[in-house]
């Protein structure tokens, strides 16, 4: 198996990268850094904020079993859409929506038929409901929602033997929930629901996350949007 994850430096993705080397299988990572050094990985230096450098990546193996993993994303600027700059909300779309959607593409177009394929996308809870001051970061992770469910349509009037996930991971330790929690309230409403659920050791290892989300692996079935761990059990 060959496994391509975007976002490896830190959090949910370096976790990944480092239960897969673990387990023996080829990994390549994409994105702006990593400190991995084994002999089974290899790294794609791309920012995923441009497109271009997004379209020129290569998926290249010799293994018939390969798996992408979109799991590099940001939150953005944690403000009212009115305070924020048209920048603020394209870094978001880019990096966690069109990013993603152009991998899956040339993920789609460089393998052939007969590769058994799996596609994860790591969205998000807020993917299923509004929250103030995230709305780019909302409207991000539901537009994958829905792009994972059609393209797995797609690929199956093809015939391509493949499987398709839209997962949401629960609240996870990592630097993106530290971001959340120092958000002044004035721009995020719901600050201290955060605040609480580290306080009170609510937030989810990404240790524990990865040992759920690669059971999708196993998987015979697609459902393409998962929005509870719980239902991996
Ligand atoms: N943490 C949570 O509670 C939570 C909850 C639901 C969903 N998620 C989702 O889980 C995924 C992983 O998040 P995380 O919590 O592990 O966050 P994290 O610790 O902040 O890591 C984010 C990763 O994305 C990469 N990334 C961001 N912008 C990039 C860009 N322009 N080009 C290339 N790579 C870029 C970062 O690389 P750099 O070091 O280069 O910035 C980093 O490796 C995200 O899709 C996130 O939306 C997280």
């Amino acid at each position: 198996m060959h496994i391509f994850i975007t976002g490896v430096s830190k959090g949910l993705g370096k976790e990944f990268v480092e239960y897969f080397l673990a387990e023996g299988h080829l990994v390549t990572g994409i994105g702006r850094s990593h400190a991995f050094d084994h002999p089974k990985f290899t790294f794609i230096h791309c920012d995923l904020a441009n497109v271009n450098e997004v379209k020129s990546i290569q998926f290249e193996s010799k293994e018939n079993e390969l798996v992408l993993i979109n799991n590099a994303g940001l939150i953005g600027k944690i403000k009212r859409i009115s305070d924020q700059i048209e920048s603020d909300i394209q870094e978001v779309m880019t990096v966690n929506t069109i990013a993603p959607m152009i991998l899956c593409q040339e993920f789609l177009r460089q393998t052939h038929l007969e590769n058994k394929l799996t596609i994860i996308n790591i969205s998000s809870g807020a993917a299923n409901r509004p929250i103030p001051s995230w709305a780019a970061y909302c409207s991000s992770k539901i537009a994958m929602d829905r792009f994972s469910e059609t393209i797995y349509l797609e690929e199956q009037e093809k015939g391509r033997n493949i499987k398709v996930f839209s997962v949401a991971p629960g609240v996870i330790d990592t630097s993106m929930q530290e971001k959340i929690r120092a958000t002044k309230k004035v721009d995020f409403s719901s600050v201290d629901n955060f605040i609480g659920f580290h306080e009170q050791g609510e937030l989810l290892s990404p240790e524990f996350v990865v040992s759920k989300l690669v059971k999708l692996l196993q998987k015979k079935e697609s459902n393409p949007v998962i929005s509870n761990l719980k239902d991996l059990e």
